[in-house]
């Protein structure tokens, strides 16, 4: 019997789009007919560039283009930056299955289920994009969803305190004035994929909250002081608002987590 781990190494590895989208509805099925078992890969390997196409080109995020709306590029611009996130969550989701080789097995069953709703976002955005004439690729895009996946390698609880619950929630924070700007502009189509994108982004990030707080009460943490600790450690921004707090309730951040988060919000406000 083949094993997930080096199954998701396969396909998290893939460079070529429609590839990668095939290997891991493969990959979905073998999981869920029980073709697969949890035996561990010998090595577990480091990956600083996992399969992605040759393009887009990766630069510092002040080298990318300025997406103004009224303008056909500057729409096709937003929306493969989003193409550019949704591709890249395929990747985050199917290391954090590769990689953790000793949670239990929802965990995996979890994660998994995020890889293939990202790869459903990814293929609606990009027909979107192919509709305003541009394909993925087309505009560069920058690489700090991997990076940031990569420093946290080593450890799930610090994963799932940075990428799920850091990174995609800033999502939650920015899509409902995305969706705003669509709407001005007359795109229903793009709204309506965002509201989408806005739905199951909040359960993925419940998905980092549940597993974040299962380690913390394996290993007798308080997961309020150590999401904070984290995030002062490893978050290379300033955190700032303003934060969507419904969605962010939703996706379990708790009351404590979100007093704190107010209280930044604040101070950015008037600092
Ligand atoms: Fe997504």
């Amino acid at each position: 019997m083949a094993s997930l781990f080096s199954v998701t190494l396969d396909c998290l590895l893939e460079k070529d789009l429609n590839e990668k989208v095939r290997k891991l509805s493969a990959l979905q099925q073998a999981w869920t007919e029980d073709q697969l078992s949890l035996q561990p890969t010998d090595t577990i390997i480091r990956i600083p560039d996992p399969g992605r196409p040759d393009k887009p080109a990766l630069v510092p995020p002040r080298q990318l283009p300025k997406r103004r709306l009224g303008t056909r590029a500057g729409h096709g611009a937003l929306m493969h930056a989003i193409a550019h996130i949704e591709f890249n969550a395929v990747n985050l989701a199917l290391d954090a299955v590769y990689r953790f080789q000793d949670m239990p097995r929802d965990y995996y069953f979890e994660w998994l289920g995020v890889a293939c709703e990202e790869a459903y976002h990814f293929q609606i955005v990009r027909e979107h994009l192919n509709s305003l004439g541009y394909e993925y690729g087309d505009f560069p895009a920058h690489n700090g969803l991997w990076l940031t996946t990569y420093e946290t390698d080593h450890d799930p609880l610090v994963r799932m305190a940075m990428v799920p619950r850091t990174l995609e929630a800033r999502g939650l924070d920015v899509t409902p004035g995305m969706i705003h700007k669509l709407r001005a502009i007359g795109d229903k189509r793009g709204v309506e994929i965002l509201k989408i994108l806005l739905r199951d982004e909040i359960g993925h990030v419940a998905v980092g909250t549940r597993w974040f707080r299962y380690l913390c009460a394996q290993r007798g943490l308080n997961p309020f002081e150590t999401f904070q600790r984290i995030v002062d450690e490893y978050f290379h921004g300033n955190l700032a608002g303003p934060f969507n707090y419904e969605a962010r309730r939703e996706a379990g951040f708790s009351e404590e987590e979100i007093a704190w988060l107010k209280q930044i919000e604040a101070e950015t406000l008037n600092p």
